[in-house]
């Protein structure tokens, strides 16, 4: 088995060597939109914070964007230059909040809810303000995240399910403060012999409009908000939000 290291965060060796399973995210109908909205909106090379496994870079690249990424696991960079598109991508290993690249990028982009990973709001202002930094005059900036489910709140409850399954023994919830906007994701998993894992991990959310302060604060102004990378307008009913700004000339 392998060794877990401290250093690769929530995405170590042991969550890395599943991430790339098939279905799900990792559907060809859950990438192609979005690596065909981010190769119409690049304009030259581009940069995506928090970039993973490559699960987005890779068939960008493949599309002939030159992409370059930041990431803080090397159990999870270590996947990209293995997938066709990915030798392309030149990554570095570190902290989206502080690490700069060198270049100009026409887009930054940071997908699947990963700003809710840095969770302070000084650390996603660190984020917007990096991005604005790594950007050319007119540059966007867009961030793809899931909208907290508190309209699922009633008085008196902090939790949500997503996923109750007991024929695999899974169980998975929200766990919200709506105080302090941090929540948990929670991952309980059962086998038949009766042993388990319970995985909880820590997040922030912000609400589009505190994204919108955030980015103003790092010089950049609203160019698009849609619900998903249909291009759809955003509704009471969405669950989550495509947003890019622009970095102001
Ligand atoms: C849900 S995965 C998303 C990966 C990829 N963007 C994708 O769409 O598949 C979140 C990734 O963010 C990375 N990450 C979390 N916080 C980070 C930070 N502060 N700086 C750089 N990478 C970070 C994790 O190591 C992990 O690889």
């Amino acid at each position: 088995m392998s060794e877990d290291d401290p250093a690769d965060g929530w995405f170590p060796e042991s969550v890395a060597a599943d991430y790339d399973g098939p279905g799900g995210a990792n559907a060809p109908e859950a990438v192609t939109p979005a690596v065909d909205v981010l190769e119409e909106l690049a304009d030259g090379p581009v940069l995506e914070f928090a970039v993973g496994t490559g699960r987005i870079a890779a068939p960008l690249a493949a599309r002939g964007v030159p992409v370059s990424g930041i990431e803080l696991s090397r159990a999870m960079a270590a996947r990209i230059a293995g997938k066709p598109g990915g030798a392309a991508v030149d990554v570095t290993i570190g902290d989206m909040t502080t690490t700069r690249v060198a270049g100009e990028f026409s887009l930054v982009f940071l997908v699947f809810n990963t700003i809710s990973n840095v969770t302070t709001q000084d650390g996603q202002v660190d984020v917007f303000r990096n991005a604005a930094a790594h950007l050319r005059p007119g540059g966007l900036f867009l961030v793809e995240v899931g909208l907290p489910d508190l309209r699922r709140l009633p008085p008196g409850q902090d939790t949500v399910p997503f996923a109750v399954d007991p024929g695999s023994g899974y169980v998975g919830f929200d766990q919200y403060d709506v105080v302090t906007q941090q929540f948990t994701s929670n991952h309980v998993t059962v086998s038949p012999d009766g042993t388990g894992t319970f995985r909880r991990i820590p997040f922030r959310y912000a609400w589009p409009a505190e994204m919108d302060l955030m980015a103003r604060i790092a010089g950049m102004r609203p160019k698009h908000r849609w619900a998903d990378w249909d291009r759809s307008p955003l509704t009471a009913g969405s669950t989550e939000h495509v947003s890019v700004w622009e970095k102001t000339p």
